[in-house]
């Protein structure tokens, strides 16, 4: 499976933002309010390299706890992938929990993505390739 990007939590998104860049890495999309998760998101690349920011738009959000235990700190890597229903089956048949349940992700375009959970990895993402038609 193909990498689509590294997921960061942070506290504070446009003081990262600017610790990113000067690492060479530049947005490439405005920061964005998911309010179903209540997160904010930002993308940004270096030379083909991806990277997620995330940070918590209220106390309940998912990575909250995360950053209150361990501060900012990369999470997941996410895969991009033709069929979420497909790869998600092979995945937990294969020892993989559900941790979030497919959604539309609107700062991705509408695509579908799911987080999984390995016992052995860690929390893992999947995108599905194509956003489904409506
Ligand atoms: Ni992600």
């Amino acid at each position: 499976m193909k990498i689509d990007h590294v997921g960061y939590a942070v506290k504070d998104i446009a003081t990262a933002k600017k610790a990113f860049e000067k690492l060479g890495f530049k947005a490439t999309s405005e920061t964005h309010l998911d309010e179903g998760r209540q997160i904010n998101l930002l993308f940004m690349e270096n030379e083909g390299y991806v990277i997620e920011l995330i940070s918590p738009a209220s106390p309940s959000a998912p990575v909250a706890n995360l950053l209150a235990k361990v501060g900012n700190t990369p999470y997941h890597l996410c895969y991009e992938v033709e069929s979420l229903d497909d790869e998600m089956k092979r995945l937990l048949a294969d020892g993989y929990m559900t941790l979030q349940a497919p959604l539309a992700a609107p700062a991705m375009g509408g695509r579908r993505v799911t987080f999984l959970v390995h016992r052995d990895i860690g929390i893992l993402e999947l995108v599905e390739k194509e956003a489904q038609a409506k």
